[in-house]
């Protein structure tokens, strides 16, 4: 792990970030994108009694499950897959909890759960047979080329449409303006796309990656910005946020030729801007619906 913390640019994620992140997370994604998978639930083949089957990739402590079962329509079965086991165990434990309170579908039908811990790079067509929608959220950005390419591929030979949120963009708008931001963003850019155990990760390029491997396929997609908005309301995310992304360009710059920006000032400064109200970020993500017909 290279974070002190589990904010963004982390290999491992804690269970407290994850739950920090969720209402901002909740409120960022695009609820348009999630009518028009509740649509193509609506309208595919498998309609009837049997419950729709949604695979979570990377789930968490199943974050997503519970933002998008209540946009969906009919009895639902979700998979919940991550390599994590803690974090799988949280998950299993709370999403069957919470499903019979929020996350119910719109007809207000139960939501039932299984965990599977493993790689989400190595599933395949076979390991997706049968299900109604694939999803993620928070994940392609930690994968490579190949590994969003494959798993366009398993979803398009499986027949399951797919929504993947939250992708980071790499753009990030901080107001006030600080001089020292473009060079922090830049070099945070770069950590994002650093090279782990032989993968390089696509960081901001993960959206621009899925939207062409599933265009390679003939599959049309649909991408909206979804942002993070985060201000005087957010200080604990804001300023988790803000130690993760200045942690991160502090550590790349560091691997880089030449002079690494001061980001010990710069974190002081901002943090000092969050404890006194007045710093306001939007974190550029997007999500991506897949139109896979079964
Ligand atoms: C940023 S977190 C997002 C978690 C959750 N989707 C959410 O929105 O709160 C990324 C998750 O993906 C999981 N993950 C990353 N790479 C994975 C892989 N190759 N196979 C399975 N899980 C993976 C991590 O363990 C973590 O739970």
């Amino acid at each position: 792990m290279s974070q002190p913390t589990n904010a963004p640019g982390a290999d491992t994620f804690a269970e407290s970030w994850l739950a920090l992140r969720e209402p901002a997370d909740a409120r960022a994604r695009s609820r348009e994108l999630a009518a028009l998978t509740g649509s193509a639930l609506t309208g595919s083949a498998l309609t009837g009694s049997a419950p729709f089957v949604v695979h979570d990739l990377g789930c968490g402590t199943g974050s997503m499950s519970r933002w998008l079962a209540p946009h969906l329509p009919g009895p639902q079965h979700w998979v919940l897959h991550d390599r994590d086991p803690g974090l799988l165990a949280r998950a299993a434990s709370t999403v069957p909890r919470a499903a019979s309170t929020v996350p119910r579908g719109v007809d207000d039908v139960p939501v039932t759960v299984e965990t599977r811990r493993d790689d989400v790079t190595a599933l395949t067509a076979a390991d997706l047979s049968g299900a109604s929608l694939v999803t993620a959220s928070a994940l392609l950005d930690l994968l490579t080329d190949d590994e969003v390419r494959n798993l366009a591929t398993a979803c398009a030979t499986a027949g399951s449409p797919a929504l993947f949120t939250l992708s980071v963009t790499g753009h990030v708008e901080l107001t006030p303006a600080d001089p020292l931001d473009a060079a922090v963003e830049a070099a945070f850019n770069g950590h994002q796309r650093r090279t782990v155990a032989g993968r390089r990760l696509l960081g901001p390029d993960a959206v621009d990656a899925a939207a062409q491997a599933f265009t390679r396929l003939g599959v049309p997609i649909e991408i909206r910005e979804s942002p993070w908005l985060l201000g005087a309301d957010t200080p604990a995310l804001t300023a988790e946020w803000i130690r993760g992304w200045a942690g991160a360009a502090t550590e790349y710059a560091a691997t880089e030729p030449g002079p690494s920006p001061d980001t010990r000032a710069y974190l002081a400064r901002r943090l000092a801007e969050v404890a006194d109200g007045t710093l306001r970020v939007a974190v550029g993500h997007a999500d991506l619906f897949a139109a896979v017909h079964g």
